[in-house]
């Protein structure tokens, strides 16, 4: 049980916030507002990240997908993927025991819906967990909405293949529902290590894409700069676009392929006059082929 801290504003409350949602105090609406003040894009850009989101969401179920593992989650308010797409499986996992917290009392009475605790690193962990409540042998939606450019590059993480060459993917008795959000680790794990026993964002999202089954989907967004990767505006690592094309993989990017979070298949044009206020952030979506029949 975490002892939450009514003088300490959190990120996802704050987020929760900034989408018009109900789970947050007054110190996170008091922290957004201060935010808002500094930089007044980070409400709009908000928006534009979760409209993105359902978009995308929106895009994967036509094309028959039903299980979704959200990663960096935040709290599943607002428009999030079990309200999206009713009839879906949906795992959402974040690292933050506040979250959890939240998370786990909002998604109570969900029985197509969990919470799972744990670190994107730990990529062999998720998806032992994950397993207990997705089935991993059918395509799966990977969600890292917002989520990477926290998440600083360590030397040498280059996303080469995984070390065990499974990405970890769980097999048979995971040893518990994800719903109990213990944050346990997994034995053995190799999730986010490349061959050189190096942990990092690429190493693990690499991991993932290995063990999902064809047919599944990648979905992210990502600041960007026009440089190099260097730290945002905050806590946070605003990667170049080429570096964060490579978080795809040998993933097939489907049209228009990555682009400002805004320009991705928008429900509406964009209105004369009307300001761009995601230039800073990319979005993509793309997907595992099938292995070709000979
Ligand atoms: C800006 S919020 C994004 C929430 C949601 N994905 C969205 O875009 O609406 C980022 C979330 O990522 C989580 N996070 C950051 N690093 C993580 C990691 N290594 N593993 C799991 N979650 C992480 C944070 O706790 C936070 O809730």
């Amino acid at each position: 049980m975490v002892e939450f801290d009514p003088r300490t504003p959190n990120l996802a409350r704050m987020y929760d916030y900034m989408l018009g949602g109900v789970t947050n105090y007054a110190v996170d609406r008091e922290a957004t507002d201060r935010l808002a003040e500094l930089v007044p894009q980070a409400v709009p850009l908000a928006r534009v990240n979760r409209g993105f989101q359902q978009r995308a969401v929106r895009h994967l179920a036509a094309s028959g997908v039903r299980q979704f593992l959200d990663l960096g989650s935040g709290l599943p308010t607002q428009g999030s993927v079990h309200q999206v797409v009713p009839d879906a499986r949906v795992v959402y996992v974040d690292r933050d025991p506040v979250v959890a917290e939240h998370a786990t009392a909002l998604l109570r009475d969900e029985s197509r819906a969990a919470f799972v605790q744990a670190d994107l690193l730990d990529a062999a962990g998720v998806l032992e967990r994950a397993a207990a409540f997705l089935d991993l042998g059918r395509p799966v939606g990977v969600l890292l909405i917002s989520i990477l450019h926290f998440i600083p590059d360590t030397d040498g993480d280059t996303g080469g293949h995984a070390r065990d060459g499974t990405g970890g993917h769980a097999s048979g008795d995971t040893g518990g529902h994800p719903r109990d959000g213990t944050g346990g680790h997994a034995r053995g794990d190799t999730g986010g290590l490349t061959s050189g026993g190096v942990r990092g964002p690429h190493a693990a999202v690499a991991a993932l894409r290995e063990a999902v089954a064809p047919g599944s989907h990648l979905v992210l967004t990502h600041s960007t700069s026009p440089g190099r990767a260097k730290p945002a505006a905050g806590r946070g690592t605003a990667r170049p676009p080429a570096r964060i094309r490579s978080f795809f993989g040998d993933f097939t990017l489907v049209e228009p392929g990555l682009v400002h979070a805004a320009d991705w298949r928008p429900d509406r044009p964009r209105l004369v006059g009307e300001p761009s206020t995601a230039s800073y952030l990319m979005a993509g979506v793309g997907w595992k082929t099938r292995p070709r029949q000979v």
